[in-house]
């Protein structure tokens, strides 16, 4: 597995792959990976010749008061699951290398990136857009793979591919949940056993949610809000969001909408975590 710390050498790589014919699918992570990421790296296995795997923690996408410093690393650990699960390249760059000090262009959206995590973290779509088409860029992929545990972002990027005109596949991989029913996430490292245990009460309102929305449709929205918004709060989270959106432009929910994505942000102790599901509507598929 190669291992590239300067864009400059990667999109010269990759740009060798394509002439010779090669697929690339490109896996961009934060990186301490875990087994959500690793089933990212098998279906990119499957859709690529080349398997390229960025690890960059962006700090454009961190606000001041986030977790940028705190954010968990390693490097070596998350080698080892690249080359476990058949990646071909790992692109690890340094900060000073992808962004200038008088960098001016960025890339944003300015629709679906207002609502749920939009309102809490204004500027972190812009952040997340502009680093992915720089990686887009540097790593040419014909595919890249994302995952629906962060849905609104796996939205926006279908968006921006859409509106851009980015020659790319975008391909969501599901949501992994430990055997606790806590989405995996970087982040879980930072809760203590105790918040852990209170934070199952989103995967169990994520549940209940999707039980009800597949069998009586939007007629169930207020109904899983208000399960969910009790049942975090009662086991001590402070809730950011619950909200049921149309998944297709996330606005909200009409009786004509074919499907919802129902999402959730929570605070336990410091931990901010994120969950949710897709589900079709009944009879509107
Ligand atoms: O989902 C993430 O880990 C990040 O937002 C991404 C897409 C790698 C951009 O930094």
């Amino acid at each position: 597995m190669k291992i590239f710390r300067q864009g400059a050498e990667l999109q010269k790589y990759a740009l060798e792959c394509k002439r010779s014919g090669k697929q690339i699918a490109l896996v961009p992570t934060m990186g301490f990976l875990h087994k959500g990421h690793a089933s990212l790296i098998d279906i990119a296995r499957q859709r690529g010749d080349e398997v390229i795997v960025s690890i960059f923690v962006n700090p454009t996408q961190f606000a001041p008061n986030e977790d940028l410093d705190k954010y968990p690393r390693d490097f070596e650990g998350d080698c080892k699951l690249c080359e476990a699960h058949g990646a071909t390249a790992v692109f690890a760059p340094a900060p000073e290398d992808m962004y200038a000090p008088d960098r001016s262009i960025w890339v944003d959206e300015t629709t679906l990136s207002k609502v749920l995590c939009g309102k809490s973290r204004p500027i972190h779509f812009r952040g997340v857009l502009t680093v992915v088409s720089k990686l887009f860029n540097l790593a040419q992929p014909d595919v890249a793979v994302f995952g629906k545990k962060d849905a609104q972002q796996a939205i926006i990027i279908k968006r921006m591919v859409r509106d851009l005109n980015f020659p790319v596949e975008i391909v969501l991989g599901d949501l992994i949940r430990d055997t606790d029913n806590v989405a995996m996430s970087s982040r879980n490292r930072y809760l203590s056993e105790d918040e852990r245990r209170r934070a199952r009460s989103i995967s169990e309102s994520v549940f209940y949610a999707e039980k009800e929305l597949k069998q009586r449709g939007v007629d169930a929205v207020g109904t899983v809000i208000q399960y969910a918004e009790q049942h975090i709060a009662e086991a001590g989270g402070i809730v950011d969001y619950v909200e049921v959106l149309d998944s297709s432009d996330l606005t909200e929910p009409t009786a004509e909408s074919s499907g919802v994505l129902f999402a959730v942000a929570a605070v336990f102790g410091t931990t901010r975590l994120i969950d949710n599901c897709f589900v079709d509507m009944p009879g509107k598929n």
